[in-house]
């Protein structure tokens, strides 16, 4: 997890992700297509993560042939307002009114900030269909589109909540306030986890799951007797998690449930193959110098570490070895915050990482090994892994 790039920052909007086609898979129902995912390439990065020395190619993303989703069975149906794409296109907009908004909503957009105007092709894509009919269908009235921009190029509300999505992995993640978007980074973790062997039938706990993303990504690599069990103690993380899961049609695959860390587990203590978490570390004191996307709209829940950002993590390595099985896995994630001071995130997310490898192998040494940081695509080490014994 990092803050998300800003609105200002071309660098970090021209870290261009290469994303895989969607996966048909014949066992479980695909999600609706994106409307925009033939063009629509990941442009939200963490300021964290300076740009990658050898960054994935550009590539616009491969159109979904998915069919549509089956709905989640009746009665399991989670309160979350779907994403925009998804929602019914009943509202008529004129093409008279549509190209006038185009000109007011452009206006808008400074000239320091031009990654601004894919954004709004971005958000008319989700909002409307595809057909080039007059009037178009939208799937909200055009002034809530209006308001939701300007939500976006004024109060710096990140885009992600504006649509209500995020593109990550091959997945694309209903997302509101209240929950962390994902970032690209943490994908990692789940190709980490697919290296684990005997993983396709453990049983795999992602704590602090938030939007469900490492939860679903991971259930839908799993086989026979896999499970995941995802804990959150926000309600917002668990309906938008629990929406997620329905949505992939990986329910049988996902157990959600509501509590503090290992709390929730307390009856599969000692079964699990791997511990997934992407806990806030965000030093408290820091919280205040994140860019307004993040710190004005990001749940504090979801990025304070508390003193020095380890809070959390120190609580997670307390508990793994008690959680995990003989030989079971574990992958945590930390990070660096703000772009305002990279290089001394950089200098002091490395040495994050070094603290809590020293301190599991020595702390627990009787209890773990291989211990180590992993670098991420730009070669900060953000990942601690190891093994339980
Ligand atoms: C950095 S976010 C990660 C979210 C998600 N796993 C991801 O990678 O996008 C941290 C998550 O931990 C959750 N959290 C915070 N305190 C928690 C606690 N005591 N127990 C369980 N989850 C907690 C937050 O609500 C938030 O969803």
């Amino acid at each position: 997890m990092g803050p998300l790039s800003s609105p200002s920052s071309a660098a970090a909007e021209s870290k261009i992700k290469a994303k895989q086609p969607w996966r048909c898979s014949p066992s479980r129902p695909a999600p609706s297509p994106h409307p925009s995912s033939s063009v629509r390439t990941a442009a939200r990065t963490a300021c964290a993560s300076p740009p990658s020395p050898s960054p994935p190619p550009p590539s616009p993303r491969s159109r979904r042939r998915c069919p549509a989703t089956t709905p989640p069975p009746r009665g399991t149906q989670t309160r979350t307002r779907p994403p925009l794409f998804l929602r019914p296109a009943t509202h008529p907009v004129p093409a008279s009114a549509l190209a006038a908004f185009r000109r007011r909503a452009a206006a808008l957009v400074p000239a320091s900030a031009p990654h601004l105007h894919r954004h709004l092709r971005w958000l008319l894509a989700d909002a409307s269909t595809t057909s080039d009919s007059d009037p178009a269908l939208f799937r909200a009235p055009l002034d809530h589109i209006e308001s939701l921009w300007l939500g976006h190029v004024r109060a710096r509300r990140p885009f992600q909540y504006v649509v209500g999505n995020e593109h990550w992995r091959d997945l694309v993640v209903a997302v509101k306030e209240g929950v962390l978007i994902p970032r690209p980074e943490t994908e990692a973790v789940v190709d980490m986890v697919k290296g684990v062997e005997g993983f396709g039938g453990g049983w795999w706990a992602d704590l602090g799951t938030g939007s469900g993303a490492i939860a679903v990504a991971v259930a839908r690599e799993l086989g026979d007797g896999g499970k995941v069990f995802a804990t959150d103690v926000s309600d917002v993380a668990v309906e938008i998690a629990r929406f997620n899961v329905e949505r992939y049609g990986v329910q049988d695959k996902v157990e959600i449930r509501q509590g503090s860390w290992f709390e929730p587990l307390q009856d599969v203590k000692g079964k699990l193959m791997g511990v997934i978490s992407n806990p806030p570390y965000i030093p408290t004191e820091d919280l205040p110098g994140l860019q307004p996307e993040v710190g004005w709209h990001e749940p504090k829940l979801a990025l304070d570490g508390g003193r020095d950002g380890l809070e959390h993590l120190l609580h997670l390595c307390e508990g793994l070895s008690s959680a995990l099985k003989s030989g079971g896995f574990f992958v945590f994630e930390r990070d660096l915050t703000s772009n305002i001071c990279a290089s001394i995130w950089q200098t002091n997310g490395n040495k994050q990482s070094e603290f809590l490898v020293d301190l599991i192998s020595s702390k627990w040494s009787s209890s773990f090994r291989d211990v180590k940081a992993v670098l991420d695509f730009a070669d900060i080490k953000r990942f601690v892994t190891g093994y339980h014994r």
